[in-house]
C-alpha cells in the first residue's frame, strides 16, 4: 500500500512504517555516536551506568528517546510498556507500534536486550505483566522512567474511566493560535474547567499511577539498589500559566511533583530516588493537540534555532542523562528538588525574543518570523513522514 498523510483537526490518522524505522535508526545512531563520551561521564563521576532500565510510555517522544539512550548510550537492557495500535488490513498502526518494532529489531541486531509489552499501563495486568517478565529474565530496574501522555485512565480499583482535558481554572483563557498546517492564525477562547474537570486531570497525568508501579515494582522485589525513578514534567512560560500551569493540567503536574518526594521514601530500603524532570516544550503526539501552543512553539524553535539553542527530544534525554544522572555528586535540582531541562528554554533572552515574535507574528510574516516549517516537519517525522531517503512513492507493507 502507497501511505499518505491524513491529517484531521493536528492529529496524523496514518504513520508510515519505514518512515518510523528510519527515524528510530537516526535516533539510535545519535545515541549509539554519544556512547564513550556517556561512559566517559560515568566514570568521571564514579557512577555506575544503568543496567536495566524500564520505560513507561516507551513508543514516541520523551519516552523513545529515553530508551533509545539508556540502550544505545548506556548498553542498558530496556523494558518498555506502551500502549499502540496494530495495522489492520487497510489501515496502518499507529507510529509507535512500527517505532517499537524498529527499536526491538536495532536492538537485536545489536545484541542486546529489549522487550516491548503493548498495554494498558494504568492497568493491574499491566504491572503484573512487567514484574512476571522482570523475574523471567533476571532484571533489576536501576532506572524507572515515567514518561505517559494520555487522554483517559480506567482506575484498576474503581474501573472509572478518568478523562483529562486542559483548562484554564477561574476564568475563561483567550488567545491567539496557529493552525501550522494552514498558517490560518485565529482568537480561541477556553472555558474553565470545574473541580470535576480538575479531578479528572489529576486523576489520569497526576502521580497516582506512577506511586502505583513504584509500590508494586518494590513490592515484588524487581528494584536494585540506588534505583532511580523519574517522571516527566512541563512547565513553561509565564503568559501561558493560565492555560497550563495554572490549569487543570498544572494541577495535575503539580501532584505528579508532590508524589517525587513520597516515592523516594517509599524507596528507603532500596536506596532509591525520585524525581521529576521538567523538559522543554517539543512537538509530539500529546503537544500538537494542546490549544494555543503551537503559536509559541514556532516562535520558540525559531528563536532558539537562531541563538543555537535548540534541541529535540534525543538531545535533552542525552542532556539528561549526562549531565544530570551522571553529574559528579548528587543529581542537580532545582529549589524544588526538579531536575530541570527546560534551562535553555526558559532563558530570560529566548522567552524575549519569543515573545517578541509572537507579539509581531500575523498571516503574512509568518513563515519568515516563526518556524512554522520545523514544526510542521517534526509532526510530520513524529508519524513517520517527511524522513529524508525514504521513497514515499513505494507500496510498503503495513506489517
Ligand atoms: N512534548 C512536550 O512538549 C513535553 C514537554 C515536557 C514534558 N513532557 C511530558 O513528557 C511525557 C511524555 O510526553 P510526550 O510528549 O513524549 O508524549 P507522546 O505522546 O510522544 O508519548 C506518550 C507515550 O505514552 C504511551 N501511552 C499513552 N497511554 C498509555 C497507556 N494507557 N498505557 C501505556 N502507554 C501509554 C504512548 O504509547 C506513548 O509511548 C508527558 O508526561 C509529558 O507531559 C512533554
Amino acid at each position: 500500500m502507497i501511505v499518505k498523510p491524513v491529517i484531521r483537526d493536528n492529529v496524523c490518522m496514518t504513520a508510515h512504517p519505514v518512515g518510523c524505522a528510519s527515524l528510530v535508526e537516526d535516533w539510535v545512531g545519535r545515541a549509539r555516536a554519544s556512547a564513550a563520551s556517556m561512559a566517559e561521564a560515568a566514570r568521571a563521576a564514579g557512577k555506575p551506568l544503568p543496567k536495566a532500565v524500564l520505560v513507561l510510555g516507551c513508543s514516541t517522544g520523551y519516552g523513545l528517546a529515553t530508551r533509545v539512550t539508556a540502550a544505545f548510550s548506556c548498553g542498558a537492557r530496556t523494558l518498555g510498556v506502551s500502549y499502540e495500535r496494530g495495522p489492520g488490513a487497510e489501515a496502518t498502526a499507529s507510529p509507535g507500534w512500527y517505532n517499537n518494532r524498529a527499536f526491538d529489531r536495532e536492538a537485536t541486531a545489536a545484541g542486546l536486550y529489549s522487550c516491548t509489552l503493548n498495554l494498558d499501563a494504568f492497568s493491574d495486568a499491566a504491572k503484573s505483566a512487567v514484574i512476571h517478565q522482570a523475574r523471567v529474565d533476571g532484571l533489576k530496574f536501576d532506572q524507572v522512567i515515567y514518561s505517559l501522555a494520555s487522554p483517559v485512565r480506567r482506575d484498576p480499583r474503581t474501573g472509572i474511566l478518568h478523562k483529562s482535558s486542559l483548562r484554564p481554572i477561574g476564568k475563561p483563557f483567550s488567545g491567539v493560535t496557529v493552525d501550522p498546517f494552514t498558517g490560518i492564525m485565529s482568537e480561541v477562547s477556553i472555558e474553565p474547567g470545574d473541580e470535576e474537570k480538575i479531578a479528572g486531570a489529576v486523576k489520569v497525568m497526576g502521580g497516582e499511577d506512577w506511586e502505583l508501579w513504584v509500590e508494586a515494582l518494590a513490592e515484588a522485589g524487581v528494584l536494585a539498589r540506588n534505583c532511580v525513578t523519574t517522571a516527566y514534567s512541563y512547565i513553561g512560560p509565564e503568559h501561558s500559566y493560565p492555560i497550563y500551569r495554572y490549569g487543570t493540567i498544572g494541577r495535575a503536574k503539580e501532584h505528579l511533583e508532590r508524589t517525587a518526594p513520597a516515592l523516594t521514601a517509599r524507596l528507603a530500603d532500596v536506596h532509591g530516588s525520585a524525581y521529576v524532570s521538567v523538559n522543554k516544550a517539543l512537538v509530539t503526539r500529546a503537544s500538537s493537540v494542546i490549544p494555543v501552543i503551537p503559536l509559541y512553539m514556532v516562535s520558540l524553535f525559531k528563536t532558539m534555532k537562531e541563538m543555537g539553542l535548540h534541541e529535540d527530544c534525543v538531545d535533552q534525554i542525552q542532556r539528561l542523562y549526562r549531565d544530570r544522572f551522571l553529574a559528579p555528586g548528587a543529581i542537580p535540582v532545582d529549589e524544588a528538588g526538579r531536575i530541570r531541562l527546560d534551562d535553555r528554554e526558559l532563558r530570560y533572552d529566548v522567552q524575549e525574543e519569543t515573545t517578541r515574535r509572537m507579539r509581531e507574528a500575523t498571516e503574512a510574516n509568518l513563515a519568515e518570523l516563526t518556524d512554522l516549517e520545523g514544526y510542521r516537519r517534526d509532526f510530520m517525522q513524529a508519524h513517520g513522514f517527511d524522513v529524508p531517503g525514504v521513497d514515499y512513492s513505494a507500496d510498503v507493507s503495513l506489517m
